[in-house]
């Protein structure tokens, strides 16, 4: 019994080893080289399993081609290694384009039905796009979502000191969870919603993990993650029943651009969660190495503190009058003014693309949809995907100087001594016209709450050494990979900073000037 599985699984083997062999005599010559496995045929797959992202790294290097393809049996992916290409790339979005990822998600994530698949074929994604787009650029519809944000960012940086306490300890990668999921669902779907319950949120991060199984469709064997997403779906199944008065505009018109599509209320429902991934399971990781960053290195944290107090915070004595003084009168009331911190704070900016730069793993997603010669040489055969993967790109030594692979928190500083930052390779918003359109939206979040944290906290890892390269957790498919474990850190109050906090939020015609445009 033994032996026959033994040599039927050979058998299989050598047949899968052959149709690939078979697989890449069809190649055409102007195609980039396919990169052979270690291990034949399954060996890209488990090496994806193995090392996430990262494997792109180090088949990058193997490769040493700016272009190559990684092939299993018919299915080919595209690896472009090189920033050379991008403009390449972006020249031909109709042709190496994005939206098929959303049909592929919609169903492999938002469980979409046959019908729902269906249109999700057609226009729909660029429709969706479109909607989301305008809903998010700086306007007041944005202005509308920030200042919802802000107010909530406040409530939870609050909430680290329970009951007034002056020195706590909190587990980061949890808070920054929370606080992301919080502040962007109240800004999103107004005050009531669906993750006020602790319940869903927790089904959340619990379902974040499966997502690459859930890609593939029957690796979820235990069915686990299916059951929390489930969790999320119902949350967002009563929600949408009825959208409270104060849902975004980002909210409405994305479930009206589904609706009018034809998409029925489960489906619309279940969309709307999967928006999420998109959302929290990005801003939530940058938000955490942005902090750790920042607060592992104290002479940059003193210079980000120095901006912070010198631009972008108002301080109003108590008896002031202003509206910002807290109930009981007697504190001294600060307030930040997120405008100034979005134009007037560059190290602070900085420190955040920077920990985007050297942080970032999970390359950008495109299909061939027709026949394309890239830069007129590389042939890219319709129906394989093509991949652009960001950790590469962003360690190219042609771009970014000798001191690519190093953190340097003033890089994107504008300094009239060095050359600026190039901005053509700097990918973790994506690249056009498949730029993150939520860009501003989520850096301003992220600034906010770092701003806050500097001037009124000081952390660092109750363990007393900061961990600059613990295990990740790569299954995520974020741009950025959160740590596999959490880090306690211990938070004290800085005295000179007690007080009442508010926030003034302006409006979003002061944009950030993101190296990515
Ligand atoms: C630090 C946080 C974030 C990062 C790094 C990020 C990054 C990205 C990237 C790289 C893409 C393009 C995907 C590709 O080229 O393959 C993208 C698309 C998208 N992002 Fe973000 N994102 C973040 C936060 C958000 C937030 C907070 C929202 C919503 C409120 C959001 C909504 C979207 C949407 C809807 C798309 C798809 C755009 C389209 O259909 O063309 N993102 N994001
Ligand atoms: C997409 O938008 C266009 C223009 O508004 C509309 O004609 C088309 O029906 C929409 N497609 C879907 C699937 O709703």
């Amino acid at each position: 019994m033994i032996t026959t599985l033994v040599y039927s699984a050979v058998g299989l083997l050598f047949l899968a080893f052959i149709a690939d062999i078979l697989a890449g005599l069809k190649d055409d010559h102007r195609e980039p080289r396919r990169l052979q496995p270690r291990v034949p045929v399954v060996g890209h797959i488990l090496g994806l399993f193995q090392h996430g992202p990262t494997y792109y790294k180090m088949t990058s290097a193997r490769a040493g081609a700016e272009i190559y393809a990684l092939g299993v049996l018919n299915f080919k992916v595209y690896i472009s290694a090189s920033s050379r290409l991008l403009p390449h790339i972006q020249k031909q979005s109709k042709a190496l384009s994005f939206r098929p990822f959303l049909q592929l998600t919609a169903r492999q994530y938002g469980e979409a039905g046959p019908d729902t698949y269906e249109i999700f074929g057609g226009d729909l994604p660029d429709n969706l796009s479109q909607s989301v787009k305008s809903s998010l650029a700086p306007g007041p519809h944005l202005d509308e979502l920030s200042l919802r944000m802000g107010e909530r960012v406040l409530v939870d940086v609050e909430g680290l000191l329970k009951s007034g306490r002056a020195r706590t300890h909190v587990r980061l990668l949890d808070w920054a969870r929370h606080a992301v999921v919080q502040a962007t669902s109240c800004a999103v779907y107004g005050k009531e919603h669906p993750f006020r319950d602790p319940e869903v949120e927790k089904a959340y991060w619990g379902w974040i993990p499966y997502l690459t199984s859930h890609l593939v469709g029957w690796l979820d064997v235990t069915g686990r993650g299916y059951a929390l997403r489930r969790r999320v779906f119902d949350a967002h199944i009563a929600y949408c029943q009825d959208l409270p008065a104060d849902a975004s505009h980002l909210m409405r018109e994305h479930q009206r651009t589904l609706t009018e599509a034809g998409v029925p209320a489960v489906d619309r429902a279940k969309q709307a969660a999967i928006f999420t991934i998109a959302s929290f399971s990005n801003s939530a990781p940058t938000l955490y190495w942005t902090l750790w960053e920042l607060f592992s290195r104290p002479d940059v944290l003193a210079r980000v503190r120095g901006e912070i107090e010198a631009h972008a915070l108002v301080v109003a004595p108590a008896d002031s009058g202003s509206d910002s003084v807290d109930k009981s009168g007697k504190e001294t009331a600060y307030v930040l003014d997120a405008a100034a911190l979005k134009s007037r704070c560059p190290v602070l900016l900085s420190v955040l693309q920077e920990t985007q730069r050297t942080r970032h793993v999970n390359p950008s997603f495109r299909r061939v949809m027709a026949d394309t010669l890239l830069d007129g040489r590389y042939l890219l055969r319709k129906g394989a995907y093509l991949q652009v993967p960001g950790n590469v790109i962003h360690g190219e030594p042609g771009l970014w100087g000798d001191g690519a692979a190093e953190f340097d928190p003033y890089r994107f500083v504008p300094d009239k001594q060095r050359p600026d930052a190039p901005t053509s390779g700097f990918v973790p918003w994506g690249a056009a016209p498949y730029l993150c359109p939520a860009r501003q939206f989520a850096a301003t979040e992220i600034l906010i709450v770092a701003a806050l944290l500097a001037v009124r906290f000081d952390m660092r890892p109750a363990s007393g050494r900061w961990d600059k390269a613990p295990a990740l957790s790569i299954a995520d498919l974020a741009t950025l990979s959160p740590p596999k474990h959490d880090v306690e850190m211990e938070i004290s109050v800085r005295e000179a900073w007690a007080g009442a906090w508010s926030l003034k939020m302006g409006e979003s015609k002061s944009r950030i000037s993101l190296a990515s445009g």
